[in-house]
């Protein structure tokens, strides 16, 4: 089959590689029909993760139809359309039990704080993603969510990620009718993240960035205010000038480890490597937030050492909540809002490409530019 691999850190190549195969029971393999490209694969695109290997397929938000099943799976057959969460999740273990398939003990038993992630490192399993005519999936009888007939499989793409990311961030905000809502970054994520945050009760929503397109489709897209980074200076005091001194009730950062903005941070977290990358963002978002108020992180950060106000949270009273997506729990109820047209995944959607043009597609996300936003690779045409 023709597959993105990954060669180098700026470096991705479509080539052939052997088709995947049934390795257990319960795996389905899928023709791929949709595969889109996140932020998250930047962090790969850009060498920052460890154990990314030379010939992995990168990609974690794909919807295929099935082409073979394993003989242990029961509720899928050969032709099923489905969308596919971008954790590997078996459903049966301590936390799949309690909904929390992002913490899913058996999908990468052997790493302590990861579950195993479609076309991440071998940090998270070593599972190849969807950049690729076909993929295995394993765990079928739990992961997959079957597309309903009247839905295209682009309706419900993005439901394989960025918007249960979002959502999810918006709800670990522990959001009250009326708040103020702060949310950096206008990716796909962050987007998602300030649209959700209305359909949880926001009374006002702001977002935080500095590239012209993302601004506008954050007005547009999300209905929020913006504070554009390139002409507003320092986003800690503009949050907290429109919140009459006091700063939003909830901040969300979107961003994670690749923030820019801070020369010390980038320095110290992105090119000495002495920490996890840059963590401004989240710092501005601890800065900006009110006391007593609520920091929601779904910005990815490396494990290691992080540069985090932690005594500015502390004197604050803050709330942190943080996570990977359990993205299985939010499908159904955000596939009925997708439904009743209160959130719509096409609109993000900026560039469509055949998988044989996925290094340009990286290279024009990478810089943001011609207004990209998500770009979803067509593996068969
Ligand atoms: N928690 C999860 O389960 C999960 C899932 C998907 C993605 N993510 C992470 O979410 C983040 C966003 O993903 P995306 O696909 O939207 O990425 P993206 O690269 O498309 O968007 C990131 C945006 O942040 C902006 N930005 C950079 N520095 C900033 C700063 N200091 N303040 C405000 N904005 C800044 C950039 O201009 C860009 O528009 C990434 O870290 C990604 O890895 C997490
Ligand atoms: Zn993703
Ligand atoms: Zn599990």
């Amino acid at each position: 089959m023709r597959a993105l691999v990954y060669e180098a850190p700026y470096r991705v190549r479509v080539r052939e590689k052997p088709d995947p195969a049934i390795e257990h029971p319960d795996d389905v393999v899928l023709r791929v029909t949709r595969a889109a490209i996140c932020g998250s694969d930047l962090h790969l695109f850009h060498g920052l993760v460890p154990d990314t290997r030379v010939g992995t397929t990168f990609g974690h938000e794909f919807t295929g139809v099935v082409e073979e099943t394993g003989p242990g799976v029961r509720s899928l057959r050969r032709g099923d359309r489905v969308v596919v969460p971008f954790n590997v999740s078996c459903g049966t273990c301590f936390y799949c039990r309690r909904g929390v398939t992002a913490d899913c003990e058996s999908s990468n038993p052997s790493n302590e704080l990861a579950c195993g992630v479609y076309g991440y490192s071998h940090t998270t399993g070593g599972y190849d993603g969807g950049q690729a005519e076909y993929v295995r999936v394993p765990f079928a009888d739990f992961g997959p969510m079957k597309i309903p007939d009247d839905l295209e499989d682009d309706d419900v793409l993005l439901l394989s990620d960025v918007l249960p990311t979002g959502y999810q961030g918006a709800e670990m905000g522990g959001i009250q009718e009326g708040d103020t809502v702060a949310v950096f970054g206008c990716g796909a994520v962050g987007l998602a993240a300030a649209r959700s945050a209305w359909l949880l009760g926001a009374g006002r929503v702001v977002a935080i960035d500095r590239v012209e397109a993302r601004l506008r489709m954050a007005e547009r897209w999300a209905g929020a205010e913006t504070v554009d980074l390139r002409t507003e200076g320092d986003p800690v005091a503009a949050l907290k000038d429109r919140t009459r001194g006091r700063g939003p009730d909830v901040c969300i950062d979107a961003v994670g480890l690749e923030a820019s903005g801070s020369a010390f941070q980038t320095l110290v977290g992105r090119k000495l490597k002495l920490a996890a990358g840059s963590a401004i963002a989240l710092s501005w978002a601890i800065h900006a937030v009110r006391k007593d108020g609520t920091v929601s992180i779904v910005g990815v950060y490396g494990p290691p050492a992080n540069l985090v106000p932690i005594g500015v949270a502390m004197n604050k009273g803050l709330t942190l909540r943080m996570a990977q997506a359990s993205v299985k729990r939010y499908m159904p109820h955000l596939l009925e809002l997708v439904r009743a047209g209160r959130l719509d995944p096409r609109g993000l959607v900026t560039h469509r490409m055949p998988l044989e043009h996925a290094p340009k597609a990286y290279a024009l996300f990478d810089r943001k530019e011609d207004g990209c936003v998500k770009c979803v690779l067509l593996p068969h045409g």
